[in-house]
């Protein structure tokens, strides 16, 4: 039997070429040799976004980008969280296992904190409880599905170490392996893509761009990477220009070489460097924007395909929930 990875897809906002290499891409090839289980985690994202057609339209775009970037509803359960009420009751029964002072030790708590000691504004100003017991709800969407594996970044494994602690309580104090005992799965190879200005690629810096973004728009974008200010003669670096490293993410190992040459000959501008990446990122970005472009023009279908994916997930789920309700005395 086939191991079970599973992930959680948070919609607050468009997908970028950041999150295609650093997650998307990495996450559909662990689907080949894994029995894999991919959701929106709609509600966590409720937890920053409070504009209803907001939250909607992400929660329809990041789906539809997952779909557009080749995952197979047939072979992964692509479903919504909010489509799985036993995700809430489980968070429920986790509560009663969790210590306040795990809460108090999660890295997006304390980083919340510390920004209002910094604004010497009130200690809890700004902070609401979906996000102090956020872990418990990222807790029970591993649990809930029996994850043997969870791939994610680096910043996300304190939670999963959190769901660790979470299931050791559970399984100590009924004396019972009640719930599996999921591991991160942090890929070592994905590098961190840079964005426009050299920085991380984040929705939060302004300097994405975004994957499903039209050819003009993606022109655009790709013109407006910071370069320095070296002569066309001058021979250029490859290692440190980020028009190179975006580049490579797009190019084979052929034009990969080929451009780097280029850099160190001299003779090349960098405009004509932005010509190139833009050729190859609109190649392998086109197809996939059609594709996007037409999930997206058929909601029923996308709605199909999510319902569908809820559908296998539930007995699944129900399954956890009546084993934790058995161990708990409440059935
Ligand atoms: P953002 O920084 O834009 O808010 P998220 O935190 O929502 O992105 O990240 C979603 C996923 O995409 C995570 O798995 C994260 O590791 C990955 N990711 C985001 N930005 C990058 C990047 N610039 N390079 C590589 N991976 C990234
Ligand atoms: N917290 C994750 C993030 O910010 C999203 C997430 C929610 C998740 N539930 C999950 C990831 C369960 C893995 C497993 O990216």
């Amino acid at each position: 039997m086939k191991k079970i990875s599973l992930t959680g897809i948070k919609p607050t906002g468009l997908l970028h070429i950041g999150n295609y290499f650093g997650a998307i891409k990495p996450a559909l090839e662990l689907a080949r040799d894994y029995d894999a289980r991919y959701f929106i985690a709609d509600y966590h994202a409720l937890n920053i976004i409070k504009d209803p057609r907001e939250l909607a339209a992400n929660i329809r775009q990041v789906a539809a980008g997952w779909l557009a970037a080749g995952l197979d509803p047939d072979k992964v359960i692509f479903y919504r969280q909010s489509s799985i009420p036993e995700i809430f009751e489980l968070t429920t029964q986790l509560m009663a296992f969790t210590a306040k002072g795990l809460m108090n030790r999660a890295h997006a708590y304390k980083s919340a904190v510390q920004e209002n000691i910094k604004n010497n504004a009130d200690l809890d100003a700004g902070i609401n409880m979906g996000l102090f017991t956020y872990p418990v709800l990222m807790a029970a969407d591993i649990i809930l599905f029996d994850a043997d594996v969870v791939p994610v970044g680096k910043d996300q494994v304190q939670h999963i170490e959190m769901a660790q602690d979470i299931v050791q309580a559970v399984n100590f104090n009924y004396k019972s392996e009640v719930l599996k005992v999921p591991q991160a799965l942090v890929q070592e190879n994905v590098g961190v893509v840079p964005g426009l200005d050299g920085r991380k690629m984040s929705k939060s810096y302004g300097n994405a761009i975004p994957l499903f973004c039209d050819e003009k728009t993606l022109r655009k974008l790709i013109m407006r990477i910071v370069t320095n200010s070296q002569a066309v003669e001058e021979p250029k670096d490859p290692a440190t220009s980020q028009i190179y490293l975006l580049y490579q993410l797009f190019a084979d190992e052929e034009e990969e070489r080929s451009l780097a040459n280029r850099y160190r000959e001299g003779g090349m501008g960098w405009g004509e460097a932005k010509e190139e990446l833009f050729r190859a990122a609109n190649r392998e970005l086109g197809p996939l924007r059609t594709r996007f472009n037409e999930i997206m023009a058929n909601p029923a279908e996308l709605d199909a395909i999510l319902r569908r994916g809820a559908e296998k997930a539930r007995p699944i789920a129900t399954a956890t929930v009546r084993r934790f309700r058995k161990a708990a005395g409440i059935e």
